[in-house]
């Protein structure tokens, strides 16, 4: 069973990097082959609306503009579970967490309950490392987008500096409970 853990951070060393080591470590101790990628560090471009705010994502659930997002397109609907982490910014999720999922969405959202990534368990992690403000919208546009790629919500979690010790915890906890209950009935 696969596992991606997909980050969103410039910070090799912050909160949402201690998140995802977590992720990690609970998904392994769960069972699960787990990977991990930093957005960050690859080439995924914002999406251009191609022609009048649809490209060959509607008809043909691909993106036009090719850069580092078709093979993590691939990887991520390839994955049985996926756990994303972003910073909070503004409230928001980081710009390379959005560049990825907007393109995924349209890719995947135009399918309805063909989306190669329905029922597929995932945890989404908000970490919010400034004034602690901002996670829950952040969190909500994160489940909207589970909700348009029909994706099952497993856990969704907030964390900042005060609470980051035990939700360190609860990450892996997450993390184990996630690959342990897919090792005992598989989406397929
Ligand atoms: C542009 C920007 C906007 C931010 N907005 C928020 C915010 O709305 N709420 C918050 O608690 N922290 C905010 N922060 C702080 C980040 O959430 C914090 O630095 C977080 O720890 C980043 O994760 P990292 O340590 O993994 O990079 C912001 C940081 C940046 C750079």
């Amino acid at each position: 069973m696969k596992a991606i853990v997909i980050t969103a951070s410039p910070n090799d060393d912050g909160l949402t990097a201690a998140c995802a080591q977590v992720a990690m470590e609970g998904l392994r101790a769960g069972g699960a082959e787990a990977e991990q990628v930093n957005l960050n560090k690859l080439q995924v471009g914002m999406c251009k609306a191609c022609k009048r705010g649809w490209g060959t994502c509607r008809e043909d659930h691909c993106c036009q503009e090719e850069d580092d997002f078709q093979p993590l397109h691939e990887r991520t609907c390839q994955a049985d579970v996926v756990v994303l982490v972003t910073p909070v910014y503004w409230g928001e999720m980081s710009e390379s967490a959005k560049a990825f999922t907007d393109r995924l969405r349209r890719c995947e959202g135009n399918r309805g309950e063909e989306s190669r990534l329905a029922g597929h368990p995932m945890v989404m992690v908000a970490a919010a490392g400034g004034t602690g403000n901002g996670m829950i919208t952040c969190l909500a546009s994160m489940e909207r987008w589970m909700d348009h790629i029909k994706a099952r919500k497993f856990d969704m979690i907030p964390v900042n500096r005060w609470t980051r010790e035990y939700k360190l915890e609860t990450i892996r906890a997450a993390g184990e409970a996630l690959a342990a209950q897919m090792k005992e009935k598989p989406i397929k």
